[in-house]
């Protein structure tokens, strides 16, 4: 029973699975989501609640995903089913699969579309639009290019189709190869654009907003916010880590993976906003400016500095190579589900999910132009994908998959999985699995309600 052979492949080794699920992981979720929530929600108080997430529950909750991915060795939806069975309780399980793959479906379409932005970006970038540009200029940029319908589609279109291909490859050709050179390189150009913001004159300013702790900004709602994006950005929830987790090869330590990789995204979200906000207050940006914060301040940034155009063009070519990455991952679970269920190849599987995907994100992409009338509960469609998926959606998910590997696992299997050697860590594990998380989610779904409501 332990030893499973996965039918998908599986990774060469530890590192590559800490690569793939970094790559998973770093994302818009981190250069493009979280200055601009953090912007929206007052800063310190909100940073520190969402590393709070990060730490007692995101990273119990991905060590929970890799176990059970590990121990099922197949796609979410039949892992969760055998494992459930191995445990001896019901194979409805699985339910909790079926809602990650759709919550993947939904966050893909709109996580097309920001990344069609980006590779939008990388074009304006290579023509020179944003040589010695001001910040009106650049938000006006910005807007037109949201008012342009049909050039949203042309570069969601290029992305679904880039994504696609690399599923198509399967794990070891197409997956692994993606992530290995671009993770560092994006990093150091992260680093550039923070040595750039520490000559703006207004780099203190960004710092304190970021880590300013307020905590009379912080409502509710922040909180759920920021609930919601320690999910997002650990790609959590939905069975990405879980999908990844079943390619893991069985002798590595799962603790310390995970532990790397959150510290790995996180450190990269705070260097995103530590050179964000700076650029912002030098240039009497709206920190709230919400989702096109990023596409607004650093197009300013590279106008300005010297060989602003080489490192604009590079900047945001590897911020779409790590959307790309992880949107690798918002597929391969549904991906891997189709070919274990029908026994059909990768191939015609990635061309049905592309079209899925593709037609939602039009819908999407829709809100900035024709759609923008369309509400569901006060939100564009936009907002609501991510806000249903990223808030509502990431957090039950992770939610079940806490109960499931807290409550109805076996001590034994968890331990056996997990293999960890201080026995304390593995209680800690414990607590933070069964009691912490679930009700920690459980907790601020309900404030939430009472806050909304009263
Ligand atoms: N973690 C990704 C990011 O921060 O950009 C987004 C994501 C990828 C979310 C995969 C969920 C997922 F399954
Ligand atoms: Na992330």
């Amino acid at each position: 029973m332990k030893d499973r052979q996965n039918i998908h492949g599986s990774w060469a080794n530890r590192w590559i699975f800490i690569l793939a699920a970094t790559g998973s992981a770093v994302g818009l979720g981190n250069i493009w989501k979280f200055p601009y929530i953090a912007g929206e929600n007052g800063g310190g108080a909100f940073v520190l609640v969402y590393l709070l997430f990060i730490l007692g529950v995101g990273v119990p909750i991905m060590m929970a995903e890799v176990l059970v991915g590990r121990r099922g060795r197949q796609s979410p939806i039949n892992s969760m089913r055998e494992v459930a069975i191995e445990a001896n309780h019901s194979p409805k399980w699985a339910i909790v699969g079926w809602m990650g793959a759709l919550a993947g479906f939904l966050i893909f379409s709109f996580y097309s579309v920001v990344a069609g932005w980006v590779l939008a970006y990388v074009a304006g970038m290579a023509n020179g639009d944003f040589l010695d540009i001001g910040s009106e200029q650049a938000g006006k940029v910005f807007n037109d290019l949201l008012a342009d319908p049909q050039a949203l589609l042309i570069w969601h279109t290029v992305f679904v189709v880039l994504v696609m291909t690399v599923v198509m490859g399967g794990v070891n050709k197409g997956l692994e190869r993606a992530t290995r050179i671009m993770m560092p390189a994006l990093f150091v150009l992260l680093l550039v654009l923070l040595g750039y913001s520490m000559t703006t004159g207004s780099f203190g300013e960004g710092v304190d907003f970021l880590f300013h702790f307020d905590p009379s900004a912080l409502s509710w709602d922040a909180v759920l916010v920021a609930l919601g994006h320690s999910f997002f950005t650990l790609s959590l929830g939905m069975g990405a880590i879980m999908a990844y987790g079943s390619y893991m090869p069985k002798g590595a330590s799962i603790g310390s993976t995970v532990m790397t990789i959150a510290a790995l995204d996180t450190i990269v979200a705070l260097v995103a906003g530590l050179a964000i906000f700076p650029i912002v207050f030098a240039n009497s940006l709206d920190p709230g400016a919400g989702p096109g914060l990023m596409f607004i301040t650093l197009p300013v940034a590279f106008g300005q500095m010297p060989g602003g155009q080489i490192f604009g063009f590079l900047f945001f070519v590897l911020v779409g190579l790590a959307a790309w990455s992880s949107a690798i991952s918002l597929m391969e679970p549904a991906a891997a589900w189709m070919v274990e269920r029908f026994g059909m190849k990768r191939a015609p599987v990635c061309v049905i999910l592309g079209i899925v995907v593709w037609i939602l994100g039009i819908a999407a992409l829709s809100s900035f132009n024709i759609g923008s009338d369309i509400a569901l509960f006060g939100m564009n469609i936009f907002d609501f994908l991510d806000f249903i998926t990223a808030n509502v959606m990431l957090p039950l998910g992770g939610l079940f998959v806490a109960c499931f590997a807290g409550w109805v696992l076996t001590k034994q299997i968890s331990q056996n999985e997990l293999a960890i050697k201080r026995p304390g860590v593995y209680a800690l594990w414990l607590v933070l699995i069964r009691y912490v998380a679930p009700l920690a989610v459980a907790a601020i779904f309900i404030l939430n309600l009472i806050e909304k409501l009263g």
